[in-house]
């Protein structure tokens, strides 16, 4: 695995790895923040399974963080994720300083309106404007033909398929399903934050969400009855403090008044200082 830090050498390091496969190889990009758990290496392999040359990036972007989050004590473990990048068959690492990003001076963002506004959106304000710029860039430089992305971030995906319509970007969104631990918890850099008690508390997130799958299986299709029933599960773990239940088309993520096959059931709770997410779409007709 190659290891590129400036914009230059990337696109070179990409052009190169192209020219060498042939002429019709096509390229993938898996973007990330780093602290590589195994829900990044399903979408790496995802990735090796689709394309011939696979490119990844580590890049803690501050431009999606608000000034109260977590940005400064977020997880930066670089060698450990450059080896099993490695080990999972990356050829190409992306891993810029963020002045080689983000330039003194620079005032041009990605604003994906309305969706950025909805679900993590509306909780972290200007959050999606960061994801869709950095993303946009990354674009830019790897200029892959598929993209992967975990449907952990159920509103990311949202943002950044309307961003590749709307810009007319000529790259595919793979989005791979959430990676889960044994016990259900669904796999994120954060969960590295928890404390054992914690960890316990926070698998009420997907515990509720199983429950409003059961509720669905046996019949239930309102969206206010199956939003009320996950509140409860939830209120059951005391120590969680809930930010938002929602129900809604997973592409404009407008809420939705009864589910329907593909429905995209969210939740996102804080535990002590930690905001975890997860969510679930709902698989059958019910
Ligand atoms: O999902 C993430 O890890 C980040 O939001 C992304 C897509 C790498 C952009 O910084």
């Amino acid at each position: 695995m190659r290891i590129l830090t400036t914009i230059q050498e990337m696109r070179l390091a990409c052009r190169q790895a192209r020219h060498n496969a042939g002429a019709d190889s096509s390229l993938a990009l898996v973007p990330t923040m780093g602290a590589i758990h195994q829900g990044h290496l399903s979408l790496v392999e995802a990735a090796r399974e689709e394309c011939d040359v696979v490119a990844a990036s580590i890049f803690v972007n501050p431009l999606q963080f608000g000034p109260t989050e977590d940005f400064a004590r977020y997880p930066r473990t670089f060698d450990d994720d450059c080896a099993k990048f490695s080990a999972a068959g990356v050829d190409l690492l992306f891993a810029p300083a963020p002045e080689e990003m983000y330039p003194a001076g620079a005032t041009t963002f990605v604003e994906v309106a309305k969706l950025s506004e909805r679900l993590d959106g509306a909780s972290r304000p200007g959050h999606f404007r960061g994801v869709a710029t950095v993303v946009n860039k990354l674009f830019h430089i790897v200029s892959p033909d598929v993209a992967f992305f975990g449907q952990k971030d159920a509103s990311q995906v949202a943002v950044l398929q309307a961003m590749v319509r709307d810009l007319n970007l000529p790259i595919r969104i793979a989005v791979c399903p959430i990676v889960r631990e044994a016990d259900g918890l669904a796999m994120s850099s954060r969960n590295r934050y928890l404390s054992p008690e914690q960890r316990t508390q926070a698998l009420a997130l997907c515990r509720a969400l199983r429950h409003v799958e059961e509720r669905i299986h046996q019949g239930e299709t309102s969206a206010a009855i199956l939003r009320a029933a996950a509140a409860e599960e939830l209120s059951r773990e005391p120590a969680l403090r809930l930010d938002y239940i929602e129900i809604v088309d997973p592409n404009t993520l407008e809420p939705a008044t009864s589910v329907v096959a593909g429905t995209l059931i969210a939740l996102a709770a804080w535990v002590g200082e930690t905001r975890l997410i997860d969510n679930l779409r709902v698989a059958l007709a019910p």
